[in-house]
């Protein structure tokens, strides 16, 4: 099993970033993955404390998360209608779960917590195995943003305030990037140190068909913005052939 890197600390404080809450930020995500669903089931990859399943949820889809964490379950758990959606702790690269669904999604980054090429590979192989015939898979995440770091150097600021920085420290060979978080809380600093695998849109095409899969649309955000060189972020749909399709 991979690391837990969403442990009671961590959990304990992350619906407190309001931001991503907001429904400006919630409600195209949702709009997005009920379109996609359609009458079928929905399958989230890192489910978390809930954040887009439970308003997914809530429009009648059935939705089943997978998820590592224990602690970011619990909260999860304690909140209305949560109920109505199934969690299987594990590895979302390798774990399976009941039924076949039309939409499986990996929102917010979550596919460079991968931290190797293969387990995002065989994150793909287990997506594929999940989906019904003409099924898509929906990933968020960061285009690598090598263009904004100088030759030679490692470390770029994500976060400066008083109380918080943020460093990435990348490493070029191994397509590898530790997130350093340091956080003054109650006059105290703690320091987390997380480590990412970024990943190139079109390696994620590659990783889809190595799972028979292809890209169905690629834009730079959940209100379907154009994807162009100025993007720093993508919403991908990959597809999986429907039954009797060549594919
Ligand atoms: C940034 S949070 C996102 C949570 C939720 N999807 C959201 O949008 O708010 C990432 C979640 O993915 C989970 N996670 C990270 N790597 C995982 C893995 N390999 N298998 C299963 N869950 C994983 C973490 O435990 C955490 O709950």
């Amino acid at each position: 099993m991979p690391e837990d890197y969403f442990g009671e600390r961590v959990a304990a404080r992350y619906d407190e970033s309001a931001d991503i809450f907001e429904p400006a930020v919630v409600d195209p995500v949702v709009d997005f993955l009920a379109d996609l669903a359609g009458h079928g089931a929905a399958l989230e990859l890192g489910i978390g404390t809930g954040r887009i399943a439970l308003p997914l949820a809530q429009r009648g889809i059935r939705v089943h998360g997978i998820d590592l964490s224990g602690a970011m379950v619990a909260r999860l758990r304690a909140k209305p209608g949560a109920e109505q959606i199934g969690v299987t702790i594990g590895d979302f690269a390798t774990t399976t779960v009941e039924g076949r669904f039309s939409v499986a999604y990996l929102v917010f980054n979550t596919i460079m917590n991968l931290t190797t090429q293969d387990g995002q590979i065989a994150c793909f192989q287990n997506v594929a195995a999940h989906l019904e015939p003409g099924g898509c898979f929906v990933i968020e995440v960061g285009v690598p943003g090598l263009q904004r770091l100088p030759p030679g150097e490692t470390v770029r600021a994500f976060n400066v305030s008083a109380t918080r920085l943020g460093f990435d420290e990348y490493d070029v060979v191994s397509q590898g990037l530790i997130s350093h978080h340091y956080s003054v809380v109650d006059g105290k600093l703690e320091v987390l140190s997380v480590p990412f695998r970024y990943v190139w849109p079109a390696e994620l095409d590659l990783m889809a068909r190595l799972a028979g899969m292809t890209l169905r649309e690629r834009w730079s955000g959940w209100k379907r913005e154009p994807f162009t060189s100025d993007s720093t972020k993508h919403v991908s749909v990959w597809e999986k052939p429907a039954s009797g399709s060549r594919g």
